[in-house]
């Protein structure tokens, strides 16, 4: 398991104010360091499992996946028994009806408590280098049993869960024919780790018009998109098939507040990363409203507007922040580009499975 990727990252590389150079070149560092000792990844998807537009997926060598597995994190996933009042479980802010979030500001954990930032969507997952809008876990291994575990999310011990589901026939058969061992915190991890990777979205219109498809998207659209990659120049960060460069930025969200979250700073101690957070990917960005780390901005226009002023003034802000000065027009193509191009008709709409007993 990738151990604190965030701390060999800021450790072992400095470049000034860019924060995206930093982030990147740490990532391949800490890749070299400590990817062989690790056997991270072996790349076995089947072209054919990928949606268009999408890069194939590594998958961890001691993790690979398997039909019977994600049917397991599947069920896991849905499963409000693994929180401390049986009713909060990874669906319960991570929505397939909600773009895999929850649709509010904050999250609503065991007991009504709310946690200080959005909930980012389980989509694409598969791909990131870093888990959390601070990066603080590297894989979605790492990940799964931090919300478990959080006192204000489903607060249970991993003792705790382990024998709770120890205990419902189902889950053992499972973990037996899966693993070969009783439930443990290992296998959750693992199988719901599993489950994540195969929540996909790509084959958007935006996809389908880079493969040549000229009717994809609208001409207002079309506009936007050349707004995206040009003028308004997202494409800094939002990149690659994921549209993210899994960096970390000060893009000038909450820093208008006394209390503002310190976001990357916190886990890199470093502080030219204050005020920094992870790029998401925006694949079905339109379904996941409110936007950013602190959910304060509640529609695409309100981002647009935002990234139009030059974002919040600060001190750390991010080189490539700026004012953009786009017309009226200009903002409106974007945010269609932004409705139209990343919504895929595929969107992966899963139902809640059958739970074991
Ligand atoms: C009470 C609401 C809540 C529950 C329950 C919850 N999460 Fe989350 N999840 C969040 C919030 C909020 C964050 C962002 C926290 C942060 O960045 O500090 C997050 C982050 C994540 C991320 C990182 C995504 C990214 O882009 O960085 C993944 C993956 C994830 N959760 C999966 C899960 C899984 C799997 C479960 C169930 C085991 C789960 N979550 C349960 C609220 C929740
Ligand atoms: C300097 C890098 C950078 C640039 C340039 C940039 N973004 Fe972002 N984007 C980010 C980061 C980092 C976040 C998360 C910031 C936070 O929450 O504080 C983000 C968040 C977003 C979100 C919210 C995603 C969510 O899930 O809440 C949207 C939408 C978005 N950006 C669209 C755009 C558009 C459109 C442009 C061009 C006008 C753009 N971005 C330019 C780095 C960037």
């Amino acid at each position: 398991m990738m151990k604190q990727p965030s701390e060999c990252s800021s450790a072992l590389v400095r470049s000034g104010n860019r924060q995206f150079c930093s982030a990147l070149l740490a990532g391949c560092l800490c890749f070299a360091v400590f990817g062989f000792g690790l056997s991270l990844t072996s790349v076995i998807a089947a072209d054919g499992d990928i949606p268009a537009g999408l890069d194939k997926i590594s998958y961890p060598k001691d993790n690979p996946p398997d039909e019977a597995k994600i049917h397991l994190g599947k069920q896991l996933y849905f499963d409000g028994r693994l929180s401390e009042d049986n009713k909060v479980s990874c669906a319960s802010c991570h929505d397939p009806a909600k773009g895999w979030s929850n649709g509010d500001r904050f999250a609503t954990g065991v007991g009504g408590q709310v946690g200080g930032r959005s909930a980012p969507t389980v989509i694409n997952t598969a791909y990131q280098m870093f888990q959390f809008w601070d990066g603080r876990a590297g894989s979605l291994e790492e990940q799964a049993l931090g919300p478990i575990q959080n006192p204000i999310e489903m607060n249970l011990t991993l003792e705790q869960v382990v024998a709770k589901l120890n205990k419902i026939p189902g889950y053992r058969e499972q973990f037996q024919k899966v693993f070969g061992t009783d439930v443990t915190s290992d296998g959750i991890a693992k199988a719901i780790a599993a489950y994540e990777r195969t929540v996909l979205s790509g084959n958007a219109p935006y996809d389908q018009f880079k493969a040549g498809d000229e009717s994809a998207l609208s001409p207002a659209a079309q506009r936007g998109m050349k707004l995206f990659t040009g003028k308004a120049h997202c494409t800094a960060c939002h990149a690659g098939a994921n549209l993210t460069d899994n960096a970390f930025h000060n893009v000038g969200i909450g820093m208008d507040r006394d209390d503002f979250d310190q976001g990357r700073a916190a886990i890199s101690k470093l502080g030219g990363d204050t005020g920094s957070f992870k790029t998401p990917t925006i694949r079905e960005i339109a379904r996941t409203a409110p936007y950013m780390h602190d959910g304060s901005l509640k529609t695409l226009e309100d981002v647009v507007e935002h990234y139009n002023k030059g974002g919040i003034a600060n001190t750390y802000l991010d080189e490539e922040i700026y004012e953009l000065k786009l017309t009226d027009q200009e903002k409106a193509d974007l945010v269609t580009f932004l409705k139209e191009g990343l919504s895929s008709k595929d969107y992966p709409m899963h139902k809640p499975p059958k739970l074991p007993e």
